[in-house]
């Protein structure tokens, strides 16, 4: 199956025909908990395991679509060239979606600091998603929302709602029962600090670090199990509100997927000085009594993770760090 077979499965007939002006859609920015990482499909961008995350709130992607007489891509105010990468990404969706499709005016803005390298390819997938669904009226359910947006990339399944979501790995080879759904158990007391430490470069994207890890990553039989036992016990931890044993656990989680990529030949290394720098404060304050944790994704920033009830003292001791508090939304 390729992307456009993927896609007609779960879009059942609905084509990109406008039935109103425009279409828009607000979705959120989500960090894994549990990681997400290894495809056993890559069109389809079935993964190798089960991937928990947290919404952050208000933060994300609002996606306007119209019809237009040529396609155009507006970025955060400024048009976007079509050379783009964003932009032939973007189209090369969009034509898989549909083949026959009008054209389209597509406009991005995105309300988080791009720099903080928060995977804003998953809330501008979920917000394209929602944002047809709205001009053509095709009455999607959250279930197919979240597929369609997992074609695009796959942590864009989990952005379609606020608090915990889980990403079900699934079993089937069309797709159809790998999409997340929100886990309606909030943990108040969850604050995130966004530590934005330098705008060096990724050394590769994540779809082609994941390529490269399945290929030549000798650590990597055994991720997809230690992944799935993770979620499982993070999912607990979250029923019994055991918060300082899910932070615990999505930091050795976080280290496991980046000791995967490490492990690869060429080896993909993230970090940079000041992620480390940042990993050994964290593990100075908390043998001072303080809990706070980490996680990190495809780039050097590290997102702090710990108990409100500590965020004076995490905050005076990170006084960059953006604070999230994610059960507390409007
Ligand atoms: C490290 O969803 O960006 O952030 O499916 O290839 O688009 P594609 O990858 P993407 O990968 C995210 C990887 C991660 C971990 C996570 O968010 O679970």
């Amino acid at each position: 199956m390729n992307k456009a077979d993927f896609l007609s499965a779960t879009l059942a007939g609905r084509r990109i025909q406008p039935m109103q002006a425009s279409g828009s859609q607000f979705a959120p920015v989500n960090i894994a908990l549990g990681k997400y990482w290894g495809k056993r499909n890559i069109p389809g961008n079935l993964p190798t395991n089960d991937s928990l995350s947290i919404t952050l709130p208000n933060h994300g992607s609002t996606t306007t679509i119209t019809a237009s007489e040529t396609d155009l891509v507006i970025l955060n105010g400024k048009q976007v060239n079509p050379e783009h990468a964003f932009y032939r990404r973007l189209f090369e969706f969009l034509d898989a979606l549909d083949g026959n499709r009008p054209r389209l005016r597509v406009e991005t803005n995105n309300n988080i600091a791009t720099a903080a390298g928060l995977a804003s390819s998953a809330s501008g997938f979920a917000a394209l998603i929602g944002a047809l669904n709205d001009l053509c009226q095709w009455q999607l359910t959250d279930t197919e929302w979240s597929i369609l947006a997992r074609i695009g990339s796959g942590s864009a399944c989990r952005s379609i709602a606020n608090g915990f979501v889980r990403w079900h790995r699934g079993e089937r080879d069309n797709g159809k029962d790998s999409f997340a759904q929100p886990i309606d158990q909030p943990m108040p007391n969850l604050a995130i600090g966004l530590l934005t430490l330098t705008d060096a470069e990724k050394p590769i994207g994540s779809t082609a670090g994941m390529k490269q890890t399945l290929a030549t990553c000798p650590l990597f039989n055994s991720w997809p199990q230690f992944a799935n036992a993770s979620v499982e016990r993070i999912a607990q931890y979250i029923e019994t509100g055991d918060l300082i044993a899910l932070l615990n656990e999505a930091e050795h989680n976080a280290m496991t997927m980046h000791a995967t990529m490490i492990a690869t030949n060429p080896s993909i290394l993230y970090w940079q000085p000041e992620s480390v720098a940042t990993m050994h404060k964290v593990r100075a304050l908390r043998s001072d009594g303080l809990d706070v944790y980490l996680t990190m994704d495809a780039g050097p920033n590290v997102k702090l993770l710990f108990d409100r009830r500590q965020q004076a003292d995490v905050l005076a001791a990170f006084p960059n760090a953006e604070l999230i508090l994610p059960f507390e939304h409007a």
